[in-house]
């Protein structure tokens, strides 16, 4: 086996959740989706799907028809796109995938900001490239902040690739637009390849607008940039596996013959229902999003109240970050949260060194209820 292989480190949130293996009680909320299911009429698609015998092969970049859709879609948010730019993938994994695969090799390197979902720099990483970290820092209340000036010091131009996921999973931590004109010059000017992971953008709580600031807002189709999108989060489908890329005019037919090396081609019942969730997007993302802010708020209350917790709100994402004063191990401290008081978290050491001494809870939730209880836990947990 390849050393970059053998060299990737274990999950360290299936090493937390192996520890609550066979048991009921635990009430866990360490991986990254809700406990909703997929809303009916989507269910219904991909069942009408295959009784149609829809079961073949179909086209590398997807159903003619889910790309427009997705094309509309993306434009009503973030204005208009032009032709052959959006490519159906299976999953949001696979499209980062197939970005990185198409831009960096070995011996490139590669500026991702971090914490963030370990998948992110271990794509690159397999592919032989070295990935520099640049780290976002916690202020006072608890807000991860980025030190704009570093992450621009740090891209020059031998950088091929960064990588940006804003929303960020785990911290919340979002890009405002002033920093994303700052990044896209530079990255212009260093003749670098931006690759934003967007697909928490909807799970947005801000007041002013359906969704976070994205580089499709202020980029050109000619922009070295790469937008990763997911079905799996705004649309309860993490099962489905299936996700798509914006890509800058020209690469389409690149992004092809990688999706042909890869996967070959979405299933084409996946992508019914893809369509039937974006026929309904217009209410069912923000009914969604309602839901998920009272769920936030839910949770931010009663972590408030606990000694030793520093938290503060996330603007967008379904996940709390919280540091807790005096643990040190995160994933001792999740691994006895499961074994003694049947609580799921993920540790912050799973998202890079620089999440050590938090925890990430997601609070995607049917029943908020369910996360009043685990702060009950976690409670008794803090008070050891
Ligand atoms: C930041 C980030 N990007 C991408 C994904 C991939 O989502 P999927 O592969 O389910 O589309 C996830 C899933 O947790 C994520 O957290």
């Amino acid at each position: 086996m390849r050393d970059a292989i053998s060299a990737l480190p274990a999950s360290k949130i299936r090493q937390v959740a192996n520890s609550g293996l066979g048991r009921d009680d635990v009430l866990a909320f360490w991986f990254g989706e809700s406990d909703e299911v997929t809303p009916e009429p989507v269910r219904a698609a991909a069942m009408l799907s295959l009784a149609r015998g829809e079961t073949l092969y179909s086209h590398n970049l997807g159903l003619a028809e889910l790309r427009d859709s997705l094309r509309r879609y993306t434009e009503a948010l973030h204005g208009r796109l032009g032709d052959d730019r959006i490519a159906v993938t299976s999953a949001g994994v696979s499209a980062l995938m197939i970005a990185t695969q198409m831009l960096v090799g070995g011996g490139d390197e590669v500026v991702v900001v971090v914490p963030v979902w370990p998948n992110l720099p271990a794509q690159p990483a397999i592919l032989g490239a070295s990935v520099r970290r640049v780290g976002l820092a916690p202020d006072a209340s608890g807000a991860w902040r980025l030190d704009l000036q570093r992450l621009l010091d740090t891209v020059t131009d031998r950088t091929k690739m960064l990588l940006l996921n804003a929303p960020n999973n785990p911290t919340g931590w979002t890009l405002g637009r002033a920093e994303q004109q700052a990044i896209l010059e530079h990255c212009r000017r260093t003749g670098t390849w931006i690759v934003a992971d967007e697909v928490y953008e909807r799970l947005w709580f801000g007041a002013s607008a359906r969704c976070a600031p994205s580089f499709l807002d202020i980029a050109t189709e000619h922009d070295r940039l790469i937008v990763v999108q997911s079905f799996s989060k705004s649309f309860l489908m993490t099962g489905w596996r299936l996700g798509w890329m914006v890509l800058p005019a020209g690469f389409i037919e690149a992004a092809g013959k990688l999706i042909e090396f890869n996967s070959s081609c979405a299933p084409v019942f996946v992508q019914r229902g893809g369509l039937a969730a974006l026929a309904s997007a217009d209410t069912t993302v923000p009914e969604l999003v309602g839901r998920m802010r009272h769920c936030r708020d839910t949770l931010i209350n009663a972590l408030r109240a606990l000694p030793r917790v520093r938290v503060a709100a996330p603007e967008a994402g379904m996940y709390v970050f919280f540091g807790v004063e005096g643990e040190n191990d995160s994933l001792a401290f999740a691994t006895r949260l499961v074994r003694e008081f049947a609580l799921g978290l993920a540790p912050g050491a799973a998202f890079g060194a620089e999440g050590e001494g938090w925890l990430r809870w997601c609070f995607a939730s049917r029943d908020p209820a369910r996360l009043t209880q685990g702060a009950e836990r976690l409670a008794r947990g803090l008070s050891l």
